[in-house]
């Protein structure tokens, strides 16, 4: 489509509908994840088989029609918009999404605007990121470990995401940590973990591992609950509950030994689905109103835009439900986080 039809489009399916998305639960839809690309340039072990397929480049969406589809949701409500993956900055010529969302944080369309990245290419992009209204971004990260770090992601390189981080620091960006809690593996690191994190300005988040998409491992070998998590912690550290909040399933603790917040998101262990404000675009342009069921609407190139997305948001379930299933050891849902966001 050229700019000019899809401008047009654009104005009309925005003018033909409601301006703001409500679920058949009453939960307002006011942020959008919004994964550019599943490509990335780690192959973490709980996220990716060593050998993945790809999606082919010419079923991608472009960066026109991403930003496109960003305003036809900003202009129903939209609130805060976060970039995800695979990881978003390996997608060729990202800055300029993220330049053009970032006017619509000038303009006062838009609160916030985030990403979700591996801190691999952040050396090269966080002054710019500054430059654009990113004030926030969450870094993936499991283990201060070299050699286990190149062991969880099959391909990274631990100094090159140290680096990214001190750069964006240095920047001004508000860093937290996300760590996937995975028994045997990084469970004993995670207080260190934390005191860097803390010792940082840095908030740390865990997560539980989620069943999806087939992996060259068993997930159930290092799924931990993080109530199991949390116990081992209070033997060292006082945490005390708070009602902070993101804006994202995390419920937070104070922790009184390092005077810094620790994040914890349990979608196996407790349902945080009650609260759940968002939906996730895909970079085909799929939409998947929760992260744990198949149900999606396609909005590529559809004139009735606006219409489409009211229609899928009335389709918005209650919530997931996330088993790691034993007997079988299958995924409960068959694609990767890659493909929806993390
Ligand atoms: N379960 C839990 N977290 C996952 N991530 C990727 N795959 C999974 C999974 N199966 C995490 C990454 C990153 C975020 C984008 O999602 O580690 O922190
Ligand atoms: Fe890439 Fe993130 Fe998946 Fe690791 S978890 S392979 S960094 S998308």
């Amino acid at each position: 489509m050229n700019t000019a039809a899809i401008d047009q489009t654009n104005a009309r399916s925005l003018d033909s509908t409601t301006a703001s998305m409500v679920d058949p639960f009453g939960r307002a839809v006011t942020y959008l994840r919004v994964s550019v690309t599943d490509r990335c340039d780690f192959r973490c072990t709980y996220c990716m088989a060593e050998h993945m397929t790809f999606l082919p480049k010419k079923d991608l969406l472009t960066l026109e029609e991403l930003h496109r589809l960003c305003s036809a949701f900003i202009a129903k409500g939209v609130r805060k918009l976060r970039l995800t993956g695979g990881e978003p900055l390996v997608r060729k010529n990202i800055m300029f999404l993220i330049r053009e969302l970032g006017k619509e944080i000038e303009a006062g369309r838009l609160d916030e605007l985030t990403l979700t990245t591996n801190g691999s290419q952040l050396s090269k992009f966080a002054a710019e990121l500054v430059d654009c209204g990113v004030r926030r971004i969450n870094v993936s990260l499991d283990t201060l470990d070299p050699d286990k770090f190149r062991q969880i992601t099959r391909w990274g390189e631990l100094t090159k995401v140290l680096e990214g981080i001190d750069a964006a620091l240095a920047a001004g960006l508000k860093v937290k940590i996300n760590a996937v809690a995975l028994k045997d593996f990084n469970d004993a690191e995670i207080p260190e973990l934390m005191r860097w994190a803390h010792g940082r300005g840095m908030d740390l988040t865990l997560i539980e591992t989620m069943p999806m998409g087939e992996v060259d491992e068993d997930r159930t070998d290092h799924y931990l609950p993080l109530s199991e998590m949390r116990k081992r912690l209070e033997a060292d550290f006082t945490l005390k509950d708070i009602p902070y909040r993101t804006g994202g399933p995390a419920r937070y603790v104070d922790v009184l030994e390092t005077g810094g917040r620790l994040g914890l998101i349990t979608p196996m262990t407790h349902n945080f689905c009650e609260s759940c404000n968002r939906v996730r675009l895909t970079c085909t342009g799929t939409l998947y109103m929760c992260l744990g069921q198949n149900d999606a609407a396609d909005l590529e190139d559809d004139a009735y835009l606006a219409q489409v997305i009211d229609d899928a948001i009335s389709r918005k379930p209650k919530g997931h439900d996330f088993i790691i299933d034993r007997e079988h050891n299958r995924p409960a849902v068959a694609r990767h986080m890659s493909v929806t966001g993390g």
